[in-house]
């Protein structure tokens, strides 16, 4: 029996963190599979990519509940008979209840496109611009009751240009964002994290030594 750490991806869209991890994952040492790909929108790109690298996908439609709460049995029990050990949401842009939250406590994680604490929420880089800020980027995080709030794995810093548009700084992020989601995946699945209060330490880390400015 195999044994890698058990993911189940949730998606809502295109799938490009999920294919990053997908493209992980078909390297042999990598220590975690996907064993579920799980959509809560119907015909997403995202459901082609599982599709086709051949790993049990579903879609739990979350507009066939009327409440929050039954979807969220459901999806809590297609992840729990698939074996998943960790979540990881990816592009999932549906609430969940503090009742999900915690069944999936500290076996749950997110990325989301800012540096966070900064930009909560959407639109977050037309938001980073219009703050003026110099750096934007990306955050791994355990997923917390609050929403894109958690103690944090990974961050990737990316500079904001002085002509930046939302779109060109959004492609810039996501190329490190693909980077980001195997390398917390991998940490978390060798064993060497863990959480005390809002921090996570990791086993072995190294740290860059020099800081970037921006403008250089
Ligand atoms: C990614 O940029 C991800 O960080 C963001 O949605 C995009 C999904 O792209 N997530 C959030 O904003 C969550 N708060 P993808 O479907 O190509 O992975």
């Amino acid at each position: 029996m195999s044994r890698k750490l058990k993911l189940g991806v949730l998606i809502s869209g295109r799938g490009s963190n999920l294919q990053s991890l997908i493209d992980a994952t078909q390297d042999d040492s990598f220590p975690a599979e996907i064993v579920m790909v799980i959509s809560n929108v119907p015909d997403v790109a995202g459901l082609d990519r599982s599709a086709k690298a051949n790993i049990p996908t579903t879609v739990i439609n979350h507009q066939d509940f009327d409440d929050r709460e039954p979807f969220e049995d459901v999806l809590h029990d297609a992840l729990s008979e698939a074996g998943v050990k960790l979540v990881c949401l990816a592009g999932f842009m549906r609430i969940l209840t503090d009742g999900f939250v915690s069944r999936w406590l500290d076996k749950m994680i997110n990325i989301h496109p800012s540096l966070l604490p900064s930009f909560k929420g959407l639109h977050t880089h037309e938001r980073a611009i219009e703050a003026g800020v110099r750096f934007s980027g990306c955050t791994i995080h355990f997923v917390r009751p609050e929403m894109d709030d958690g103690p944090i794995i990974a961050q990737a810093t990316v500079p904001i240009r002085q002509d930046d548009t939302p779109d060109a700084l959004a492609a810039r992020v996501l190329v490190e964002e693909h980077k980001i989601y195997p390398l917390a995946v991998r940490m978390i699945a060798e064993g060497r994290i863990s959480i005390t209060g809002s921090q996570v330490t990791i086993k072995g880390a190294v740290n860059p030594d020099s800081a970037v400015i921006n403008p250089a």
